[in-house]
């Protein structure tokens, strides 16, 4: 497969690589993700993690697999684990879904490459038309709240909501990004932090917990969130903590937008109740783990729950904005949630 090299993914002589994002902003590790367990691995551990870059990593992978001399069947196997890899973001099993009807080809080898790279090149004009759609909502002088990552990092091209924040940036509309640090991985503090640093977008970081002053106080004038999911009905799942801030955004009247490719789309769930929910280690709660070793703070044998994601019900949400356009309020009450 041709070289590529997105912000957080690179093909070089038919191996892949991911840009270790456990270890960033201290650490900039490319680490080999060049076989199923590889790549699963760096998944469950959040190595590589949001909802397009997990599904353009696997497809990849199986293309590279392909490449590389795997046979038909045993691909077709490394399709289904790579699809059961994590349960909730759907861009996963929607780009494999597509990698599928390449393997089934009689030149798949062939179709499956092709198919991938089309996946990763879509993405990045998913990125750029949502980041334009989206800016057209952003006021001049935004102070705007985001949450998780979903920057360049979470996708092959500008992200979602954080494209259109860097969009509006550059259109001069942005004073300021409040970056919820996003518990218990730290996304917002350590990711989302770190790229609106490299752009040179003005940020200050919140713990999670002070959002609810901050809208108060009339510090916000909007909420942006990517999604991992979006149910038939316009529900959303995204990163946990996105529900209560569309709770908070509601009740001090402060608009609060999804920016979403259509790979997020998942017409087969009629509304969230029927989104699988990742459910993740005790560890992550009871303590931190990072190159500096790990530390444990609750007390030993501490019950845990611990969802990676949750629920936000549309009648939150002031608009869906999808590469394709943006879905209102209004659409989705009259019972009609549709990309346009
Ligand atoms: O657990 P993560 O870090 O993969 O969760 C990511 C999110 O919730 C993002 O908001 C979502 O995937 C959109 S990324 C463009």
């Amino acid at each position: 497969m041709q070289t590529l090299q997105t912000t957080s993914l690179r093909v070089r002589d038919n191996r892949l690589w991911i840009l270790d994002q456990q270890a960033l902003p201290q650490q900039k590790a490319w680490l080999d993700a060049s076989s199923v367990e590889a790549l699963v691995a760096h998944i469950h551990a959040l190595r590589v993690r949001g909802a397009p870059l997990i599904g353009l990593s696997a497809s990849l992978l199986l293309a590279l697999l392909a490449e590389n001399g795997m046979a038909k069947a045993a691909l077709a196997q490394a399709l289904d684990v790579l699809r059961a890899a994590r349960p909730t973001a759907v861009n996963l099993m929607n780009n494999l879904d597509r990698m599928k009807l390449a393997l089934a080809q009689e030149d798949y080898v062939a179709a499956l490459s092709a198919e991938a790279l089309r996946l990763v090149a879509e993405d990045k004009i998913l990125c750029d038309n949502i980041a334009r759609a989206g800016s057209e909502r952003v006021a001049p002088g935004s102070r705007i709240l985001t949450h998780c990552n979903t920057g360049g990092l979470a996708t092959a091209g500008v992200g979602t909501a954080l494209g259109v924040i860097a969009h509006a940036f550059q259109e001069g509309k942005i004073e300021q990004v409040w970056v919820d640090e996003t518990r218990p991985l730290l996304q917002g503090g350590r990711l989302t932090a770190w790229e609106l640093g490299e752009l040179g977008i003005p940020y200050r970081l919140i713990c999670d917990s002070m959002a609810a002053t901050l809208m108060a106080q009339k510090q916000v004038d909007a909420v942006w969130v990517g999604a991992d999911r979006i149910a038939a009905n316009g529900d959303v799942a995204n990163k946990i903590g996105t529900y209560s801030l569309a709770v908070l955004a509601h009740f001090h009247q402060i608009p609060f937008y999804v920016a979403a490719p259509h790979t997020t789309l998942d017409p087969h769930c009629p509304d969230g109740s029927a989104i699988p929910i990742e459910q993740r280690a005790a560890a992550e709660i009871t303590g931190v783990a990072g190159s500096f070793g790990q530390v444990q703070w609750a007390p030993e044998n501490a019950q845990v729950w611990n969802p990676a994601f949750d629920v936000t019900p549309a009648a939150l949400i002031s608009g869906w904005v999808l590469d394709t356009g943006v879905v209102t309020p209004e659409e989705v009450a009259a019972g009609r949630f549709q990309p346009h």
